[in-house]
């Protein structure tokens, strides 16, 4: 690369220039630090995120450098340069560090002749100058800062430090560094969140430092932007010269440059914490004690930020600072990206709904090194700029408490030791319409006019940027910014460089729309359109009518997104034509207050026509047109709405006071009112058009006021308190707003005369204001014990005696609305004891300065109150658990079922009602049964699109005919969804708590399916075209879908039985679950059988290529994770038949064909150690809204997203358990530190099972979980593990859920990653997981396969346990292993024992019972009544879980099994084959036995359960089983008579078991029956106690294969 030399900035600190800056000065920075501090050694350190981007050109250049020095020197020796790269962040500013460094250096001989070099952001600048600090006494180091932060923060000064766990930086040292070179080039690859981080010390220092520095930061946000994030790649080393150097890149050193030189210049003048550098503290006092709370979840910017705002309210409250600078700082913090309250979404989005309380900061606070003794010092502003004093000022705890507060505790002037304040005067707020006009009629005026009581709103500022990049007058601020000065231009405009934003100031939007088309002409080399663009919302408000207009009057106006709505594109033509202009005003009278403000400098006299039904808000046409008079333009009025205006131009008046919103005048009115005192409005009078200007006179007189009014004031003094009179009626319709004022004095009217009733009316638009404020009044004022009630169109309001109001206990809720908070801020002013004000921030919409005002101007007293819960107060009140957003879904309402033709919906659907026990119908056949007419011949008549209406129509009704909308499987049509009408149907029916079940297919099966039937034509379009147009509508509205997945067709495009068999199987798995019948969860009660639960978590890219490894990799497994992350949809497959989606519910159906257990659907972000998107909120939830459509049994929600998201994927959640998630990747939110309890409560808030992940590098992070996890023993179930080898412990201790890996996977899912048979081992050796013995008890055992299942079953899941052979022929000896051993696990029992063993049993199940035969005992623990534990043998007979688990399988469909059964034999097993029969369903079961009586027998045992029917003779029998149980020994050589296999192909089971096919199955099986062998019920029935005893699913695949291993031996 070409050699340059930059040119660099210079900055002095400490008597020498030793700060530099500029752009790509690596090889400035070695050649300097080689010639200016020679040393031997040079050690440069830096971190993982930067050493791959930068590391390796600082290294190959000081090679280079230092060769070409050393030949100059005509040396031999070159120095050495050592580097080493540390991990980011906080953690690793440690002791820790500190000494691994020092010891890699001493073991490397490194000498006193050293220079660091610390390349990093903070953190590595503040260890390596300890480091140096401390390195052989101190050895000079020097400082290249990387972050923002560190440029303009931590590297100047030198202050140097670690964390110790007492607390951040508290052991360091002052150490200079050498020289501190700030190549602004690291800024590019800098993170956005880091730089915005910051610049809350940028904006802070030019806040007390230097006003115009601050606005090139108000004014230079893009550039700013532009110059760290837009690198000219073509143009190299861009900005290291002064000729390549771009605007917006000197701007950004600029900016630094001013900031690095006030740090310095500070640090010069007072290097050791004097006055002067207390200064740069501004707003880190209370940010600082945000920080300490919020930390690492927020960064130190962020939490300055809202310091910044903190600190500049206090000195506003303290009647030092204006609003307007409060304003500006706001809007200067928030362009950049920060947070300026803790109440915003963004930072709510970090935190949780974590709770800073003002007790915790201000407990911070009190242990700030700068405090001086208890008083605090905090820095006040004076001005933007300006300071009140050249240090730190004295405040007292109070008023901090106040502005903290997000409570106002309100006081009553009665309580007061002064009484209330006889005499106010003051001027409120100014009106934001009047504002907006007053700005542009003054922009557009000729002369120069001083604005006062401007509002400063967002709107304001907005239309004041706009005139501004316009061109349109000069403006200048004057008293603090308390009055704007417009020096007019006339009318000069010119088309603006950039575009013109809005925001959603919905008035600047529309009345600058007009002006645009003034603008003559297009300058020379400037844009030639004038763009006038908002934020996503004002894109969406409507401006039709006004380009209309516009455009017929000759403007050319192009909408450059969507007809009719911003961005609008004004190409100059000259000007605004005037003329003739016709106008719909029925939308917004802005329309036309925006032409008629611009009439006057038409090219043409204006005569504008109001067209259409009506004018609306004909007061704010007046407001313009009596504006526009007091600058000299009249409007002449003609009749029909017509108004003309001639060319002239605004003359401007010396001074101009904003009249004040009149709204916001009535509330200190009102305060005189109810205190009986004083009080003048300086800004309103009788001249306002505003309607709420009346209501001195209309309301307050009548109350028994007395009310002075002149033009532009308006005084009222109240009656003596407690004598304000009721208003029987009074009809508010003209000024509605100022109901709320009456309201509130209406609560405190007396009237012994008569009756104490106030009635407002002609307020009904009130009920959909910032909420309903009606009902909000009637509430909040009954807590007070008014008695108030709604009336059709207002509020009736019975007055009370103020001594017997009552301030309600949590105070008055504000429903975010600021008219709330101010009248009842008026009612506090004389209820007893002081009322609380919830949610004081919202006055800030109208009033910003309320609170300061009504304390300082209005004489009420205020306190600041938090009724928020303190750090370490977290109550676990059964509430806070719950999940109030999942709302009930009613499993009684019919299902709708929609989905392509051909994908089985009356097949499946018919399905689903027997499965459900519903009624099914379908939506065409009904149609035309109620028509009385075929859909074809209705189609034929009417045409589709009547037939569709007519569709929507007869769904709707069946959804609410009494008949129909509970119990009912509804299947539609295909084309359903074809009408939005449909659509919306199906989505009420949704949202109602209903369920729309998608029934999807393979596309490319269903359409091999339709084609080979002729008789069904597609209507002449192909159905791949349909289904392409239809499939998001489907999508869209369904809440649940169903995958019917086939492996293949058979010939003819048919799906095969097989298939089909399972895929109803799955249906009825799918419906169960939806329906919450048997929702398949994971048992977590603590203690049970089976601890610990675990899921398998799978990684591969593709199930469809395992599918035959499936089963085996989930064995012993709880529940399976399928990671969608991790998917990768094979390239064969991706085609536009299958999309993404299609091909994950096709993977999730593959898994469930396979696989059995719950499934865990997870989609793991990149932040959170996965590979999805960390940016792509919508994708994430749209993708988990799918699992959750698919019935999955738990789906994974990371808690790093949005509370607005994670809540609305909760109130989807139907029957999905959610397992809210936290990976702790970067090491921020270490086991018991606040930040992750802000994690656990997000968690615990909004999931069933919360997972905290953690990162382990030592067994000390493994303890500290141990010590977390056993705080919330008893909250929701957990999952807590730490990631990496040293986290393997937490795995083994975790009992929840714990994820495993399997070795038929590819690989693990996280680092650390252990089997379920490690993890069983790894028990057993702790301790966790005794060993038990397990025994077979009977004789003769000799060959028993129970052994060679059991321990085959053990060892596959890692299990210590013993299976062993106790033979006896006396049950008593096995009395020892039963009873005494406290080993003993359990025990299969077998002849001659299955009786006599029940002697010993404390429990026999039922169905043992009816067997008369115990087969299998295990062991339970239970609290007895006394609380001790007690050991409780129990007694079950699997025989007969054995039958039905295999003959089920069979059966076509095992709901629907056959009428008839027939069991041969009499002994013990038939009686559990007569058992199994019964549980299966079968209703009419019959029993031969050769010996008739034993038969008898058994039927006398089965009566009180079913009925059995002996057959005398096979031969003679009239039966027509679907279902036979064989229980004769197989030498008796028995075959069946062959009538008895009948014509029916049924299902034989024969329990003998050698040979594997007896006599008997071969006869059945040439009879065409499926048949189950001895071996494989045998099996079964081993697999079930298998699980009885451990609580796992057995590993059945490896049990199975070894026992017929055996067997064949
Ligand atoms: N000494 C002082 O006077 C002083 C003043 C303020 C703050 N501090 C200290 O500074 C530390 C915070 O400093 P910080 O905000 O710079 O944090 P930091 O050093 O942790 O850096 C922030 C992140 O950005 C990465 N990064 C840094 N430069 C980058 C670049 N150019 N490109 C891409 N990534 C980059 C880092 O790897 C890190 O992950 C705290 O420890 C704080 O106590 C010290
Ligand atoms: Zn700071």
């Amino acid at each position: 690369m070409a050699m340059v030399d930059p040119d660099v900035s210079k900055v002095s600190i400490l008597g020498s220039e030793s700060i530099i800056l500029g752009f790509h000065i690596t090889e400035y920075i070695i050649r300097d630090v080689l010639t200016s501090i020679p040393a031997s050694n040079y050690v440069l350190i830096t971190d993982t995120n930067l050493a791959p981007l930068y590391l390796s050109n600082y290294t190959e250049c000081f090679k280079r450098v230092s060769r070409e020095l050393a030949e100059k020197k005509g040396s031999v020796k070159e120095p050495r340069l050592f580097t080493r790269v540390l991990p980011p962040g906080e953690l690793t500013k440690s002791r820790k560090t500190k000494d691994e460094i020092e010891d890699w250096l001493l073991s490397n001989a490194v000498t006193r002749d050293t220079c660091f070099l610390a390349m990093g952001g903070g953190v590595i600048g503040d260890l390596i100058g300890f480091v140096a600090a401390t390195f052989m006494r101190g050895v000079p180091f020097v400082q290249i800062p990387t972050t923002l932060l560190a440029m303009v923060d931590s590297s100047i000064g030198g202050k140097t430090a670690i964390d110790t766990p007492a607390g951040k930086n508290l052991i360091g040292a002052f150490w200079q560094p050498q020289r501190i070179f700030m190549d602004l080039v690291f800024l590019q690859s800098l993170p956005e969140r880091e730089f915005a981080n910051g610049m809350a010390e940028v904006v802070k220092t030019a806040a007390i430092w230097n006003e115009s520095d601050f606005i090139k930061l108000e004014t230079g946000v893009d550039a700013v932007r532009e110059a760290v994030l837009n690198n000219n790649p073509t143009v190299p080393l861009q900005g290291a010269k002064l000729d390549t150097r771009t605007e917006a890149q000197s701007l950004l050193l600029d900016v630094i440059l001013a900031s690095a030189r006030v740090k310095a210049e500070v640090v010069t003048n007072d290097e050791r914490e004097g006055g002067l550098r207390g200064l740069l503290n501004f707003g880190h006092s209370i940010g600082h004690g945000i920080e300490a709370l919020v930390s690492p979840l927020m960064l130190h910017g962020e939490c300055v930020s809202i310091g910044i705002m903190k600190e500049a309210e206090l000195s506003r409250n303290l009647g030092h600072l204006s609003q307007v600078a409060v304003g500006r700082l706001a809007r200067c913090l928030s362009s950049y990206g920060l947070p300026i309250t803790l109440d915003e979404k963004k930072v709510k989005d970090r935190i949780g709904n974590m709770h800073c309380h003002v007790d915790d900061i201000m407990e911070v606070m009190k242990v700030d090194k700068k405090n001086q003794g208890d008083k605090k010092r905090i820095v006040l502003l004076s001005a933007i700029g300006n300071t009140l004093e050249k240090r730190a000022s004295v405040v007292s705890d109070i008023d901090i408490y106040k502005i903290l507060a997000p409570e106002q505790l309100v006081l009553p002037v009665t309580e007061s030791a002064t009484g209330p304040r006889k005499e106010v005067s003051l001027t409120t707020p100014g009106s934001k319409s009047i504002s907006n006009r007053a700005l542009l009629i003054a922009a557009l005026g000729q002369g120069t006019v001083r604005l006062t009581n401007l509002l400063h709103s967002d709107d304001t500022q907005y239309m004041l940027a706009a005139l501004q990049s316009l061109n349109a007058a000069d403006f200048d601020w004057e008293d603090n910014g308390d009055t704007l000065v417009v020096h007019g231009g006339a009318g000069r405009l010119s088309v603006p460089e950039k575009e013109v934003y809005i925001g959603n100031a919905g008035t600047a939007s529309r009345f600058l729309t007009t002006v645009l088309t003034m603008i003559p002409k297009a300058e020379e080399g400037n844009a030639s359109a004038a763009i006038l663009t908002g934020n996503a919302r004002m894109k969406q408000r409507p401006i039709a009518p006004l380009l209309t207009a516009l455009t017929a009057s000759g403007a050319n106006i192009k909408s450059t997104e969507k007809e009719g709505f911003l961005p609008i594109a004004v190409t100059p033509t000259g000007g605004f034509k005037g003329g003739r202009i016709e106008l719909s005003a029925s939308i917004s009278s802005q329309y036309v207050s925006s032409i008629l403000l611009c009439a006057p400098y038409a090219v043409e006299p204006v005569e504008l026509v109001l067209v259409g039904d009506q004018v609306i808000s004909q007061p704010y046409i007046d407001m313009t047109i009596a504006m526009m008079e007091s600058f000299g333009v009249s409007v002449e009025r003609l009749p029909n709405n017509t108004y003309k205006i001639q060319q002239t131009s605004y003359k401007n008046p010396e001074h101009y006071i904003v009249e004040s919103d009149a709204s916001s005048a009535t509330y200190p009115l009102a305060i005189a009112a109810i205190t009986g005192t004083t009080c003048t409005v300086t800004s309103i009078g009788s001249n306002s058009l505003q309607g709420d200007a009346t209501f001195a006179i209309n309301v307050l007189r009548p109350m028994g006021c007395v009310v002075k009014q002149t033009e532009t004031s308006t005084t009222v003094t109240g009656p003596p308190i407690g004598q304000l009179k009721p208003l029987p009626t009074i009809d508010m319709e003209t000024m509605t707003d100022a109901f709320l004022t009456a309201s509130v004095l209406a609560a405190v009217t007396s009237n012994p005369q008569g009756e104490n009733i106030t009635r407002i009316t002609g307020i009904a638009n009130q009920r959909v204001k910032e909420c309903n404020r009606i009902a909000a009044m009637v509430h909040e004022l009954t807590k007070f014990g008014v008695t108030a009630s709604e009336l059709p169109d207002g509020i009736q309001i019975h007055g009370k005696p103020i001594k017997d109001l009552k301030p309600p206990k949590e105070g008055v809720h504000c429903y975010d609305d600021h008219r709330i908070a101010m009248s009842f801020s008026v009612l506090s002013s004389v209820v007893p004891s002081g009322t609380i004000i919830q949610e004081k921030k919202c006055v800030e919409k109208t009033w910003p300065t309320w609170w300061d005002d009504l304390e300082g101007k209005m004489g009420v007293r205020i306190n600041g109150v938090d009724l928020g819960k303190k750090k370490g107060q977290v109550s676990n009140v059964l509430g806070r658990a719950s999940n109030s957003a999942n709302k009930k879904m009613d499993h009684q309402k019919s299902i709708v079922i929609i989905g392509m033709r051909g994908v089985g919906k009356t097949t499946l659907g018919q399905h689903a009602a027997e499965t459900l026990g519903f009624n099914f119908v379908d939506v065409d056949q009904h149609f035309e049964k109620v028509q009385n007419i075929t859909i074809y011949d209705f189609i034929h008549t009417w045409g589709w699109e009547k037939f569709r209406v007519k569709e929507a129509e007869t769904l709707q009704e069946l959804l609410t005919d009494p008949k129909y909308h509970r119990n009912y499987i509804i299947s539609c049509g295909g084309g359903i969804v074809e009408t939005a009408d449909s659509r919306a149907v199906l989505k009420d029916h949704c949202r109602n708590g209903g369920k729309v079940l998608h029934l999807v297919r393979d596309m490319d099966q269903v359409s091999s399916y339709l084609s080979r039937d002729q008789t069904r034509p597609m209507y002449g379009e192909d159905m791949i075209g349909v289904w392409k147009r239809r499939r998001s509508w489907y999508r869209e509205a369904c809440n649940y879908e169903f995958v019917a997945y086939a492996e293949s067709l058979v010939e003819g495009g048919w799906v095969s039985p097989g298939d089909w068999m399972a895929i109803k199987k799955d249906l009825q798995r799918f419906l169960f679950f939806v329906t919450g019948r048997q929702t398949n969860h994971v048992d977590l009660t603590p203690g049970r059988i089976g601890i610990p639960t675990t899921f398998v978590a799978l990684t591969m890219k593709d199930l469809g290529a395992h599918q035959s490894r499936l089963a085996e990799i989930c064995e012993g497994a709880d529940a399976v994770e399928l990671r969608v992350d991790l998917l990768q949809q094979p390239e064969d497959q991706q085609n536009d038949l299958k999309s993404y989606i299609e091909y994950v519910g096709e993977q999730l159906a593959i898994l469930r064909r396979s696989v059995p257990l719950p499934v865990v659907f997870t989609v793991r972000s990149k932040g959170q150690a996965g590979t999805f998107s960390d940016n792509d909120e919508k994708g994430m939830f749209d993708l988990l809204r799918w699992g959750q459509r698919w019935g999955c049994e738990y789906v994974d929600v990371e808690m790093c997203w949005s509370n607005a998201a994670i809540e609305e994927c909760i109130a989807n959640k139907g029957e999905s358990k959610i397992l809210g998630s936290w990976h702790d990747v970067r090491r921020q939110t270490p086991w018991g530190s606040t930040a992750l309890e802000a994690r656990y409560d997000t968690a615990d808030k909004y999931a069933d099972i919360i997972k905290l992940v953690g990162v382990a590098t030592s067994m000390l992070d493994n303890i500290a979980l141990e010590e977390y996890r056993s705080d919330k023993v008893n909250g929701k179930p957990m999952i807590a593990i730490n990631m990496g080898a040293a986290g393997q412990l937490s795995r083994v201790l975790n009992e929840v859920l714990t994820p495993t890996t399997h070795p038929a996977l590819p690989h693990a899912a996280a680092p650390g990653q252990l089997s379920l048979a490690e993890i069983n081992t790894t028990r057993h050796l702790l301790g966790l997981l005794p060993l038990k013995k397990f025994w077979l008890i009977g004789t003769p055992i000799q060959h028993s396969m129970s052994p060679t299942l059991h321990n085959t079953g053990f060892n596959a899941l890692g299990l210590p346990h013993k299976y062993g052979l106790l033979e006896c022929h006396m049950v008593e000896y096995a009395e020892d292993a039963l009873l005494k051993d406290p080993e003993f696990g359990g025990a299969s029992i077998t002849i001659p024992h299955k009786v006599n063993i029940m002697k010993y049993l404390d429990r026999v199940h039922d169905s043992a019972k009816l067997i008369g035969a115990v087969n299998t005992v295990f062991v339970r623990y239970e609290e007895a009544e006394d609380g001790t534990r007690q050991r409780r043998l129990i007694g079950e007979n699997t025989d007969y879980l054995g039958i039905m688990r295999r003959m089920q399988p069979l059966m076509l469909d095992p709901t629907k099994p056959p009428e008839q059964g027939l069991v041969l034999g009499s002994g013990g097993t038939a009686r559990a084959a007569i058992y199994a029969l019964h549980s299966m369903g079968i209703k009419k079961i019959y029993l031969w036995n050769r010996t008739t009586s034993k038969a008898y027998e058994l039927q006398e045992v089965f009566k009180s359960l079913c009925g059995v029917n002996v057959l005398e003779s096979l031969d003679a029998a009239k039966i027509a089983p679907g279902v036979i149980v064989s229980t004769v020994p197989a030498d008796s050589g028995l075959e069946l008579p062959e009538h008895v296999y009948g014509g029916v192909k049924g299902i034989i089971c024969d329990m003998a078991y050698k040979p594997r096919r007896t006599k008997l199955l071969l006869q059945a099986v040439r009879k065409g029956w499926s048949c189950v062998e001895g071996i494989e019920v045998l099996v079964e029935q081993g697999l079930a106690q298998f699980e009885i005893w451990t609580g796992k699913r057995a590993p059945a695949q490896c049990i199975e294969a070894e026992v017929l291993r055996k067997y064949e031996l």
